[in-house]
């Protein structure tokens, strides 16, 4: 029994979970219509591969919006973070008290990097500058040398002194995922990253992306359409249901997983 303790420690399916959410809701109005965002439970643990796949508008950019701490839930019975293995999860839901917003600012900074669809570069700085925003904030060092190490993975090295403007749509996108990668976040949330892209650049960065975050050993959740590549890449896929009440009124969708 001398080692119990320790064997206990070391257990391999002892999973550390990134985010535990309970019942956590949000609603949207718009124009006498509303939509609900119903979460009963998730748990997603650190280095998994999530997809969330679904239909234009059934909420997935409400949910990656929530797990960013860029949209407040209307209610949670539990929203928990751990981004670091060695920390105590976070209490997010009590974070989104008013005196307390600037850390979720904080955290969001530090532990999560955003790939949004339509990429969201910055216009007047450069590749490079726009790769380096999330390191600067963090005020990290040796930039360049990890810019440009990054770059060379995403296959944009050569366009790292131009403007977004001079780069393809497909270009941007490895700017915008390598901007979301530069500060070695603990998690990943990309929003339709490939949206914008035909079906075979879409497919290639997609592996691309996968690829590296597994290398990093970063936690992703990814929102697409793309159903039939999507699953080659073996991420596992969240459940949702969506339905309509019958006096059309409210739309929910329901997400497990
Ligand atoms: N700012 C908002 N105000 C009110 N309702 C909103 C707002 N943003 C989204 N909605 C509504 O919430 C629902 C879910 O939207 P959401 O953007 O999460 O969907 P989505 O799955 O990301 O769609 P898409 O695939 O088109 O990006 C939609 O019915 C939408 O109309
Ligand atoms: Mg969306």
């Amino acid at each position: 029994m001398e080692n119990s303790t320790e064997a206990v420690l070391i257990r391999p399916s002892d999973k550390v979970l990134i985010y535990h959410l309970r019942d956590v809701v949000r609603t949207r109005e718009a124009e006498g219509t509303g939509f609900r965002l119903r979460v009963p439970s998730l748990q997603i643990a650190m280095g998994e591969k999530i997809a969330l796949i679904g239909h234009s508008g059934c909420g997935k950019s409400t949910l990656l919006d929530m797990l960013a701490f860029i949209l407040q839930p209307t209610e949670s019975g539990a929203f928990r973070f751990r981004p670091e293995r060695s920390d105590e999860p976070i209490d997010i839901a009590a974070y989104w008290d008013k005196s307390r917003q600037n850390h979720l600012g904080d955290l969001r900074k530090k532990y999560i990097g955003y790939v949004m669809q339509t990429g969201g570069l910055v216009p007047y700085l450069t590749v490079r500058d726009n790769i380096s925003l999330s390191r600067n904030l963090l005020q990290m060092t040796n930039n360049d040398k990890a810019v440009e190490e990054l770059a060379g993975h995403l296959g944009i090295r050569r366009h790292l002194d131009k403007y977004p403007s001079a780069l393809s749509t497909g270009e941007r996108q490895r700017v915008a995922i390598g901007r979301a990668l530069a500060h070695r976040p603990s998690i990943v949330i990309a929003d339709e990253p490939t949206a914008s892209l035909d079906p075979i650049a879409a497919e290639k960065i997609m592996n691309l992306f996968i690829e590296l975050v597994d290398e990093l050993n970063i936690t992703v959740i990814v929102a697409s359409h793309a159903w039939r590549h999507i699953k080659k890449l073996g991420l596992r896929q969240l459940s949702h249901r969506t339905q309509r009440t019958s006096d059309g009124k409210l739309t929910e969708t329901v997400v497990t997983g």
